[in-house]
């Protein structure tokens, strides 16, 4: 039996192994980062809520801070689900990509409260504060409710 020769097609085939290993990784590296601007939302959401409920004695360094990185996250989201990041360990349901616009226009609603809430921690109006924060949590909601599995 003739010794087996390493052919081009060999090379080629495990090369393109090694490149759908690599996007795979690429792609699980998107998932991640996209819970991690979730998870980093989350976390200014609470901390603004209690700071907003006006129990703790942190001055208005704190709100603007957690507004702002709120604000500027939420601005994030719509770019988090780029085509081929439905894969891997992701709680983000199909729908996404088969009704973009309805997705979109989910997004660009959490964008826009982002976008109020940081205008509203410019006036100083507690009450306008805490009512923009709430539409977004709104915006936030809707957008799980519809876009992302419940167990995921
Ligand atoms: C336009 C849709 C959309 C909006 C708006 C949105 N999310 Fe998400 N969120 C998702 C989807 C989809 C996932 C699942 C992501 C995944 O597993 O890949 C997710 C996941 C999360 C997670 C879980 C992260 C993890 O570690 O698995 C948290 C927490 C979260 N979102 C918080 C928020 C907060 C807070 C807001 C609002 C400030 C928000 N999200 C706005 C769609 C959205």
């Amino acid at each position: 039996m003739p010794a087996q020769r390493i052919t081009g097609g060999m090379v080629a085939a495990a090369g393109a192994i090694a490149l759908a290993a690599s996007a795979m990784a690429d792609v699980q590296s998107v998932i991640d980062y996209r819970k991690d601007v979730m998870l980093s939302m989350a976390a200014h959401l609470s901390a603004l809520t209690g700071l907003l409920a006006g129990e703790m004695d942190f001055d208005q360094g704190h709100v603007e801070a957690q507004a702002t990185s709120l604000g500027v996250n939420a601005q994030l989201v719509s770019a988090l689900f780029p085509p081929g990041s439905d894969s891997g360990e992701t709680a983000a349901l199909p729908a996404i990509w088969q009704r973009p616009e309805q997705f979109l226009a989910r997004a660009e609603a959490a964008e826009r409260e982002g976008r109020n809430l940081v205008a509203a921690v410019e006036t100083g109006d507690r009450e306008f504060m805490v009512q923009s924060l709430k539409r977004l949590a709104d915006a936030c909601r809707s957008c799980h409710r519809a876009f992302r599995s419940e167990d995921g």
